[in-house]
């Protein structure tokens, strides 16, 4: 049966389309376009397609069909004045018409499964070292230093270390996966914030002795407490305070502040900063937008050689969204780092 498909039906068709979507006519000017794409186009009904559709990938498929050949997919990139854009698309005839281009912008998809790669692909080179260093070692004691206990005693030292490494690793990267699963999920418990640093720092004063570090703990007295989880705060002041220490070593002195904030304009409300402040060698400017991304090390080698996974920071940050806080880090070269988090009272 023939069933004329009138303006009306048509436009009605192309707003029920919850993607970006453009119908072209044969003399390829442009005859109708759903709200999602004159988002990405503009106005441009009656003008030719080229104007407002010019990557190549898109034109020849449009061209294609136009002049009778088959639809299919596309993919193209849109370069824009901050960054790129993925679509993908469909490009269809449609009998007494023309043709429809469909499409859709991927490029947080594409972002996503970026992600995935570098991340499968850090995580294996962070494992590939200390085992290759395991296997060179348990040929050696097979071999050239089976009589020589100096030289076994020694090795089995260094074996040690990077199967710690990695027991490290592995732990840090569980402990991230399920951080990052509960996210969603803002935790409930009241916590003691003073109470918490103050544990922390009693369990890091070895480490901080043995780096020469002083460690100061400044309350300011009445803080109310916070909703959080107590395990995983106690994480994040351990990372901050252990990197204070670390890499502020030089400095002699590590201080944690524990504030009242009244009303802070980020959270909207009232919230309770902690503050790690090193006067160590400080971190270049340069460095701070991409501190708190997994394996990100700012002297990788230095961590390294001081067991770091360069995930420390990536399970603050992470801990920090799931209690709906904020970090701030703050650093100049030669003076020292101040890294805070500010967790809502309410
Ligand atoms: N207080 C600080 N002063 C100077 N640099 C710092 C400080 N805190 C962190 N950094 C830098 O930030 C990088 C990332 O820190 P992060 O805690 O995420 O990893 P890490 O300490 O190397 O390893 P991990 O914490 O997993 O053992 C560190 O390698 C270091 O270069
Ligand atoms: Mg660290």
């Amino acid at each position: 049966m023939d069933s004329p498909i009138d303006d009306r039906t048509m436009s009605d068709l192309l707003a029920a389309v919850p993607m970006p979507m453009v119908a072209i006519g044969p003399d390829a000017r442009i005859l109708m376009l759903n709200a999602p794409a004159r988002a990405v186009l503009g106005e441009c009904i009656g003008t030719h397609y080229l104007i407002v559709i010019r990557q190549p990938e898109p034109v020849a498929a449009l061209e294609r069909v136009l002049a009778g050949g088959e639809g299919g997919a596309v993919r193209w990139r849109a370069t824009g004045p901050g960054r790129d854009t993925i679509y993908r698309g469909t490009v269809s005839r449609v009998t007494g018409l023309g043709v429809t281009l469909a499409f859709e912008d991927i490029s947080e998809l594409e972002q996503a499964a970026d992600m995935r790669r570098d991340f499968v692909a850090n995580v294996s080179h962070e494992l590939r070292t200390p085992l290759t260093a395991l296997l060179g070692f348990i040929e050696t004691l097979r071999g050239a230093a089976k009589d020589d206990p100096a030289a076994r005693e020694r090795f089995l030292g260094i074996m040690e270390r990077e199967a710690l490494r990695m027991n490290r690793l592995v732990a840090d990267l569980l402990s991230l996966s399920r951080v990052e699963a509960e996210e969603r999920v803002r935790p409930t418990a009241q916590i003691d914030l003073a109470g918490l640093a103050s544990s922390v720092l009693a369990t890091l004063r070895g480490v901080a002795e043995g780096a020469g570090v002083a460690l100061e703990l400044d309350v300011a007295p009445g803080l109310p407490t916070v909703p959080g989880d107590g395990d995983q705060i106690t994480q994040v002041l351990h990372n901050l305070v252990e990197n204070a220490v670390k890499y502020g070593a030089s400095g002699g002195k590590v201080r944690v502040e524990l504030r009242a904030v009244s009303q802070h304009p980020q959270l909207r409300g009232p919230g309770v900063s902690v503050a790690v402040i090193d006067q160590g060698e400080g971190i270049d400017p340069m460095h701070l937008p991409r501190l708190t991304e997994r394996f990100y090390r700012v002297d990788s080698h230095r961590s390294r050689e001081k067991g770091g996974t360069g995930l420390g920071l990536a399970i603050v940050k992470h801990i920090v969204n799931r209690h709906r806080g904020r970090l701030k880090v703050e650093s100049e070269k030669g003076k020292g780092s101040r890294f805070e988090i500010v967790l809502p009272v309410h």
